[in-house]
């Protein structure tokens, strides 16, 4: 369903340099796969999820989806379809939200896409989201999980056949987390979740994509068994070692930490 081959992606800094930002990247994911991907800050998670939603373009390789090589151009020629299978939750949900009120932003893409019930289908994903006494609201007035739930139920509404999210679990306190956690078992569609939350990461998917601190891909595979190989976890800085005091003795082991 989607193919990378060896995506390059740069960015200029602020004195014109060319700083590469992802190298040499390549995997396929097929439908119904439930990916995650890992990595420590600025490793490029971001900017991958830019470029597999077609925001950003690959300077070096090859995005396709489903057989259709993404470029600047040909997304051009099929915008409409590809915007309705995949959609992307970014990190920041105030970047998604631009209509009067909830119920606005929830029926947006039903009537751009066409869908009939309109006013049917807002009401009952607001209801299944918890989001019924917001319609008539104005996002703006929404908190952080509140606004995130928004988005994903306007995201959501238009049944796309993949989902991208960028740290979805930043902004939601950990009742709200489960309830993402199990929204997304019940769906069986394609995601790709891109999280720092080592300890939630096996509930959004079996399989780890992970990033390393020099912008490549160091691992694609099963995800409790990238957790168990402490010299890939340490290859990608995702763990740590401090120190520990345990009665009178002090020593130092490795520790998998949410805030890597
Ligand atoms: N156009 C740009 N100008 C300046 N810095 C950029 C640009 N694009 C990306 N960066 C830098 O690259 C870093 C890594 O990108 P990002 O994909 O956000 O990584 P991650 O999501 O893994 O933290 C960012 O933190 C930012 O500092
Ligand atoms: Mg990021």
């Amino acid at each position: 369903m989607i193919k990378v081959e060896h995506l390059a992606f740069d960015y200029k800094d602020f004195k014109g340099r060319e700083k590469p930002l992802l190298e040499d990247i390549s995997f396929t994911i097929e439908e119904g796969e439930r990916v995650v991907l890992l990595g420590v800050n600025g490793s490029g998670k971001s900017t991958l999820l830019k470029i597999l939603d077609g925001l950003l373009f690959a300077k070096e390789g090859a995005y396709s989806y489903k057989e259709q090589l993404i470029s600047k151009k040909s997304l051009k020629k099929i915008t409409k379809t590809f915007r309705k299978e995949l959609v992307f939750l970014m990190q920041d949900p105030n970047t998604l939200l631009f209509n009067a009120t909830v119920y606005d932003e929830i029926a947006f893409g039903l009537i751009e896409f066409g869908f009939e019930n309109v006013k049917e289908r807002v009401e009952a994903i607001a209801q299944c989201f918890g989001l019924s006494e917001y319609l008539e609201t104005p996002p703006f007035y929404l908190s952080g999980g509140e606004k995130q739930r928004v988005v994903l139920a306007a995201l959501l509404v238009i049944e796309p056949e993949v989902i991208l999210m960028d740290e979805p679990s930043a902004n939601l306190d950990p009742l709200t987390t489960g309830w993402l956690i199990d929204l997304l078992n019940e769906m069986h569609i394609t995601t790709i979740v891109s999280t720092h939350n080592l300890s939630l990461a096996t509930e959004f998917g079996n399989r780890a994509l992970i990033l390393s601190d020099t912008h490549r891909l160091i691992y694609d595979g099963d995800i409790t068994t990238a957790f168990e190989d402490i010299e890939l976890m340490k290859q990608a800085k995702l763990i740590h070692k401090h120190k520990h005091k345990h009665a009178n003795e002090t020593h130092s082991h490795y520790h998998l930490h949410d805030w890597c």
